[in-house]
């Protein structure tokens, strides 16, 4: 099995960097951990992968335009036989002030999941659910912890089937 493991993330405030950083580190020591960002990631990258790790902010429900445009580059069935894994970072819906705003949150959805389906599409193993990690506010920071359960989230990775 290949041991590289690539994160490859987009970030504006440079929250969900500290994340894929706690996430790269949480992995343990597999032969090689990359970490790219998405601006920089080259699909040819992703032939000697085992695992595939990918994230970032939600914006407007969705992952960041860069991280989309990468996205979109992965040709089809690239990634069969890759494990894959998707992380975004957050508000948490039940803190914010506008009951309106809280119910479009919610229901409009996180990039973690659309960047899942866009990994498997392309034929990745996805290992575990998408997960999303917690900022205060728009700009950060993250909510306390939040970096160590990424690395725990990371570890979790490593041994998932
Ligand atoms: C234009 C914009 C749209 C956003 N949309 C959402 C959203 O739909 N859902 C959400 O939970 N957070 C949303 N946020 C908050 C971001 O998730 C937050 O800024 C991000 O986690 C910070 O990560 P970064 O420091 O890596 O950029 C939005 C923020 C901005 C600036």
């Amino acid at each position: 099995m290949d041991t590289t493991t690539l994160v490859i993330f987009d970030s504006v405030f440079g929250n969900t960097e500290k994340i894929a950083r706690a996430i790269a580190a949480g992995l343990g020591s597999p032969a090689t951990v990359e970490i790219v960002h998405a601006g920089e990631a080259r699909v040819e990258q992703l032939g000697k992968v085992g695992l595939l790790v990918v994230g970032s902010p939600t914006r407007g429900f969705r992952p960041t335009e860069t991280l989309a445009e990468f996205l979109k580059r992965i040709p089809p069935k690239a990634l069969r036989g890759i494990r894959v894994a998707a992380f975004d970072t957050r508000l948490k819906a039940d803190e914010l002030e506008s009951a309106g705003v809280r119910f479009i949150v919610k229901t409009g959805g996180y990039a973690a999941k659309r960047i899942a389906d866009a990994l498997k599409k392309a034929g990745g193993n996805l290992i575990v659910p998408p997960e999303g990690f917690y900022v205060e506010d728009t700009e950060g920071p993250l909510k306390p912890g939040e970096l160590e359960r990424a690395a725990g989230w990371a570890a979790g990775l490593v041994e998932a089937p």
